[in-house]
């Protein structure tokens, strides 16, 4: 008998929410949405099935605090954590969500030991780390999300710039979720000419520091809280690559072993996201800038990761 697949998201606040709604909608399989605050997560939860008459998806929606009901899920969305306000950095969120995700990962250990996980709390790098460290899974089982958002802002500004269709803008953003991201623009396209050939560098350049800056410029419009609908609509973009097996190539954060010379720590790049998750990862040509930009957003996650380690999870 087909199975309907079971999709997790942890964290029922603002992203995770979102991202049940995607995925109920696109009707990818039954979500289960856990919050350390069974209210929130059993409100949100019943809200949406609600919704399900109205816009016809044929998903059932669970909201829990306990990881039981939500056991032997497919794909894990962890969004668990605090997000930032103003005149924080993602960085400044370290040791609080450090301690969020190891305790969220020991019970998706334990309830879903075959799922794949999708880490999307900040600082993405390093919670992907954390992640990875305390569920034992292999890489190919542990991913985070930051590219297809960053690279999505990109493509968002550079269609508004050109007022063009964002259908026709193919751009990606490689390196890890900061300032310190790699966008690459020798790469990107629109419908199919090198964007290189359609705006002059002083354009280029100033989208890429829009791109840098996206997400605080969110969190400066908001006050409160960050980004949530285009986060989660990347998240749920890399759920659905894994549910559907769409051996798709997207930008996510992947465990590197030895790519682009560096060994042990979650950066950026270009994966080939299928059934099993990670597949493959996608290794580059990098030219001497593009090189300095990976060098220096490895140096950046390399930090957070020793920071990591003094916390004694
Ligand atoms: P939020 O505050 O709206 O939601 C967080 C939820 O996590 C709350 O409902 C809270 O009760 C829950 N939570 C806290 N501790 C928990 C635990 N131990 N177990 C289960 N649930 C727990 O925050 P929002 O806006 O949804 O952001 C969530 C995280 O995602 C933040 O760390 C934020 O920085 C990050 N983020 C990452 C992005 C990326 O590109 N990787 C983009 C946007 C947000
Ligand atoms: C963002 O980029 C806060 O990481 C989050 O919007």
């Amino acid at each position: 008998m087909h199975k309907r697949k079971k999709i997790t998201v942890v964290g029922a606040g603002f992203v995770g929410s979102t991202c049940a709604h995607w995925a109920a909608s696109k009707e990818l399989g039954d979500v289960f949405l856990v919050d350390i605050n069974e209210g929130t997560a059993k409100g949100k939860a019943l809200d949406l099935f609600e919704a399900s008459p109205v816009e016809g998806f044929d998903t059932r929606v669970v909201g829990t605090s306990n990881y039981e009901d939500a056991k032997d899920s497919d794909v894990v969305i962890i969004t668990a954590g605090i997000p930032r306000k103003p005149g924080m950095s993602r960085d400044d969120l370290l040791a609080t969500n450090a301690k969020i995700m190891k305790s969220v990962c020991e019970e998706i250990k334990r309830t879903s030991p075959q799922s794949v996980v999708i880490v999307v709390s900040n600082p993405l790098d390093a919670m992907a780390y954390v992640a990875y460290e305390t569920l034992g899974f292999p890489r190919e089982r542990v991913l985070g999300m930051a590219g297809i958002l960053d690279s999505a802002r990109f493509r968002s500004f550079v269609a508004e710039e050109l007022n063009v269709s964002v259908k026709d803008i193919q751009a990606f953003v490689l390196g890890g979720h900061g300032d310190t991201m790699v966008p690459m623009p020798r790469h990107c396209s629109i419908g199919g000419v090198p964007m290189m050939e359609m705006m002059d560098k002083e354009t280029i350049e100033r989208l890429v520091e829009r791109t840098r800056k996206g997400g605080a410029e969110i969190v400066g419009h908001l006050k409160t809280g960050s980004a949530y609908y285009a986060p989660s609509a990347s998240a749920i973009e890399m759920t659905e690559a894994i549910l559907k097996d769409q051996n798709r190539i997207l930008p996510c954060a992947a465990l590197l072993q030895g790519e682009y010379g560096v060994d042990g720590l979650f950066v950026g790049v270009l994966c080939h996201l299928g059934g099993k998750g990670l597949h493959k990862v996608v290794e580059l040509k990098l030219n001497d800038e593009e090189k300095a930009g990976f060098e220096k957003t490895k140096e950046h996650v390399q930090v957070l990761v020793e920071k990591v380690k003094t916390l004694g999870l």
